[in-house]
Parts: C-alpha cells; structure tokens; sequence
C-alpha cells in the first residue's frame, strides 16, 4: 500500500515536471512505434518515466536535418524511390515550420524527438514516412542529433567567450592606470595595475574558449550509418550524409559510434572550467562592491534590492553565477558517473546523458551573459582602490632591493626592512610616511633616492618582467591579448 502511494505521487511528479516543460501529456492506450513485438502497451506510469521529450524535444532541428540526410542518401543508393525521398523531404520542412510556429502538439507518448517527429511525419505524407528508418536505429539517431547540437553551441559559447574577453580587455584598457592591492593569502602584498588582474580573468577564458574549439571538434565526426550497433545490410554511404550534415569525418566504428559520449564530457567540462572561472571573478566583484572594499560599485541594473532592508543593494546576479558554478560541476560529475561501468553498445542510461549537457550549456551561456554586462557597466572607484594600495607595506620588497642595491645580501635586507616594518606597524604609519633620517636608525646604505623608490606607482612600474604589472609590460599584454582575440575569431 505504502509503495503504491509513493509510485502514485512519483507519477504525479513526473506529470507535472511534464507539463511544466509543455509536453502535451496524454491519457489514452496508445501504440508505439516499436508495438509490433508486443501484446500490451507500456504501464502508464514507465510510459512517462521512459519519456526522453521533455528533455530532447530541443533537437528537433538537428533530427530534421538528419533524417532529410538520410532519406536523400538513401534514394542516391536505390534503396528508396526519389519520390518518396522528396516527399520526406518536403514533409520534415514542413513539420520545421510547425515546430517554429508552435503549432506541433508534443506528445510524452512518443518517447522522445525521434518518434515524435517520425509519428507526426508518416501521419502527414503515409507510407513514404515509415520508409525513412531504413538502414537506421535511433540509437545512431541520436548520437547524430546530439552531436550537431553540441558542436553548434560549443561555437557559440565560444563567441559568448569572445565577447566577454573583449569586455574584459575594454575595461582594462579603459583603466590602465588604475592602482589597486595585489593579494596572497587574502593579504595585501603588492600593487598592481587594475588592467592587470582584469586581463588575468582574459586569459582563463581564453583558455576556455580553446576548451570549447575542442569539444566543437571532439563532437565533429558523423555516427550516422552505425544503425543500432553493427552498421546494416543497406548500402548506406555514411560519407555522404556526414558531409551533407557538415562533420568533417566518420566514426570508424559503429559500437563506437552509438555509445561514446566523450564528446558531451569534452562540452561540459569545457563549461565547468569557464564556470569556474566566472565563479573566481563573481566572487572578486562581491567582494569588490563591498562597503569595505569599495574598489567597485556595480550598475544599478546588474544589482537588486533587499524586500526588507531600504538600504540594500546585493550583487545577487555575481552570487548566482558563483552558485551556479556548482550545478555544472554536478553535470560534469553526473554524467561521468552514468558513462563509469557501460557495457557496449547502446544503453538507455545513455538517454540521461542530454539533461546535465543542455544544463551546463545553458547555465553557462547565461552566466556569460550575466557576467559581460556586469563588467562593462560597472563603475571603477580609482581613488579607493589608490588608497588601499598604500596601505599594507607593499613597497617592503622594493625597500630590501634598495638596500640590495647597495650591495647588502638579500636576506640581510629582508631582516632589516621587516624591523622597519614593526616599526611603522607600532607607529600606525606607511613606509612611505618615514623620514630619511628614521629610515637611516636601520641602515645607513639609505639615500634620498629611496623615497622614489617605495612610491606606489614607482612599485608597480618597476615590474618590468615580460607578464609583470608595470604599464609597459601590461601594455605588451594587451596587445597579445588583443591578437589572440583576432586569431581565435578566424577558428570560429
Ligand atoms: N531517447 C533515446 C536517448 O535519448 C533515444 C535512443 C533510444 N534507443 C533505444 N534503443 N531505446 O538515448
């Protein structure tokens, strides 16, 4: 009794998980389009639970595409009349544009995609549409729908890349004289240039961006032609459609073909490192739009408000990207985990591989989003960030290269400037505020010339070093970052 109460609300559940992603659910005994071996139909309940189409009802192009792929194939080889291969043709356009018009009626009863748009098709054009599965399974179907899929959105997460590199690169150059407090250990310990640390994030997404080229091309070899496992008896020419649908090769091998998956691992752990990184930079705009910091104040319009407290104004959108950073390592680890133990070939396991990959796309993308309007409408509190960087003794390095200088060894240096550092601590001053004659009670190797040296933006052009925070070298850096821009644009 207990467990038929728990297996009715689960189906509950499910019709309204369903329902909310508008797919028609229907009550009556139908038959589906495998029903032939069978003498009942699916228990209601499995019905919905075996169901794919909430999830991958957003492949309908991608199956369109492929199955007009095949059936023109399928009539250059014989093995289906021209005429009926039109008639496919003009069928599946045609459900195209009832799909775009809203006019097509999902129905959960169909399983999925596939037999949702080959029920709608053989319904419209008869005879001619139970013809198209020829020489085809839906599990090389769908190796091929998802394939097209990923490899169109890793090119376009890789634009969305591009774009936020821009605006990385745009605020940087835009404050390249900005000064604020490089940090380790959360502590502060040397200035650099506020273009520097933006154009830091610009290389984890270009990194990102390669990431995302090679899931493109991990998912740009064509199943198409495998069948269910074995290749068929058909004389299928698998070159063909895999050209005609834009992959640059076939899989060699058709358990292969059907059951690998690398490619949508490749695709969301490209999405879990940028996620990581647009975590790392939310959570130095949080920290940075603190009333404590200050070094930021992000637009009103990347902000929201408190229902209770008046003065609020939460850098929520920030948080939610460093949140949601943790559902796409959940894809990655989710479909690590139905992949770990699969015996060849095809497994239904594999149906669970779609909701975690659209998942970490999507959340990725809007994170993107979020993130490039945050960055170009933010505004950069110079002054406050000038005035943290002359805190925290962060010219102490540069005082014991003074005295190297001089001729003294580093780690006698070292000793001496963190006295002085004490010193100044006790004193409640910066090292900049100490006189010559205070500074010569530790070493008489000081001159006037130290007081140049310990000046902040002194600090920070002196990191002359190739990748170094002086504006010569972050100016190079720019310009590096700027071609790399130009040359990852040509690979789209
Ligand atoms: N909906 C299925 C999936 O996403 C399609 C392939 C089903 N193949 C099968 N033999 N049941 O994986």
């Amino acid at each position: 009794m207990h467990r038929a109460n728990a297996l009715t609300s689960g189906i509950a559940l499910a019709r309204r998980y369903n329902r909310e992603k508008a797919v028609h659910v229907a009550d009556n005994d139908h038959i589906p389009l495998w029903g032939g071996r069978f003498e009942k139909t699916p228990a209601a309940a499995l019905q919905e639970f075996g169901a794919s189409l909430p999830v991958d009802k957003r492949l309908w192009a991608q199956d369109i595409a492929g199955s007009q792929a095949h059936a023109r194939m399928l009539a250059a080889q014989g093995v289906l009349s021209q005429q009926d291969a039109e008639l496919i043709v003009t069928g599946l356009d045609t459900i195209a544009k009832q799909i775009t018009d809203g006019d097509f009626d999902f129905d959960i009863v169909d399983e999925d995609i596939h037999m949702s748009i080959e029920r709608a098709l053989t319904e419209a054009i008869g005879d001619a549409g139970r013809r198209l599965h020829t020489g085809r399974s839906r599990n090389d179907q769908v190796a091929t729908d998802a394939r097209l899929y990923c490899k169109q959105q890793s090119i376009a997460l890789a634009r969305q890349l591009l774009k936020a590199r821009q605006t990385l690169i745009a605020v940087a150059e835009a404050n390249c004289s900005v000064i604020l407090p490089g940090y380790t250990h959360m502590q502060k310990a040397q200035p650099v240039l506020f273009s520097h640390h933006l154009l830091a994030y610009s290389w984890m997404l270009a990194r990102d961006f390669r990431r995302m080229i090679a899931a493109r091309d991990a998912a740009d070899n064509s199943p198409l032609g495998a069948a269910a496992l074995a290749g068929t008896s058909y004389p299928l020419d698998r070159q063909r459609t895999a050209s005609e649908l834009g992959f640059s090769s076939v899989i060699p091998n058709s358990l292969d073909a059907v059951s690998d998956r690398d490619f949508m691992l490749d695709l969301i752990y490209a999405c879990t490192t940028a996620m990581i990184h647009l975590s790392r930079l939310s959570e130095e705009l949080i920290l940075w739009s603190t009333e404590e910091f200050g070094f930021i104040t992000l637009d009103d319009t990347y902000a929201t408000g408190s229902s209770i407290m008046p003065q609020k104004k939460n850098p929520d959108f920030a948080e939610l990207v460093r949140g949601k950073a943790g559902r796409v390592v959940g894809d990655l680890v989710g479909l690590l985990t139905v992949l770990k133990g699969l015996p060849l070939a095809y497994n239904k396991d594999l149906q669970e591989d779609k909701e975690g990959t659209f998942d970490a796309i999507d959340t990725l993308s809007a994170s993107l989003a979020a993130i490039t309007g945050m960055l170009a409408t933010l505004r950069v509190n110079a002054d406050t960030m000038l005035q943290a960087a002359q805190g925290g003794f962060m010219a102490a390095t540069d005082l014991a290269d003074f005295l190297v200088g001089t001729g003294m060894p580093f780690r006698e240096a070292h000793e001496v400037v963190g006295r002085i550092v004490l010193y100044a601590e006790k004193k409640q001053c910066a090292l900049q505020e100490l006189s010559l004659a205070e500074l010569s009670e530790f070493s008489t190797a000081f001159d006037a010339a130290v007081m140049d040296v310990i000046d902040i933006a002194a600090v920070v052009a002196r990191r002359t070093t190739e990748g170094g925070t002086s504006p010569a070298s972050v100016e190079v850096q720019l310009a590096e970052a700027r071609k790399l821009i130009e040359a990852d644009e040509r690979m789209l």
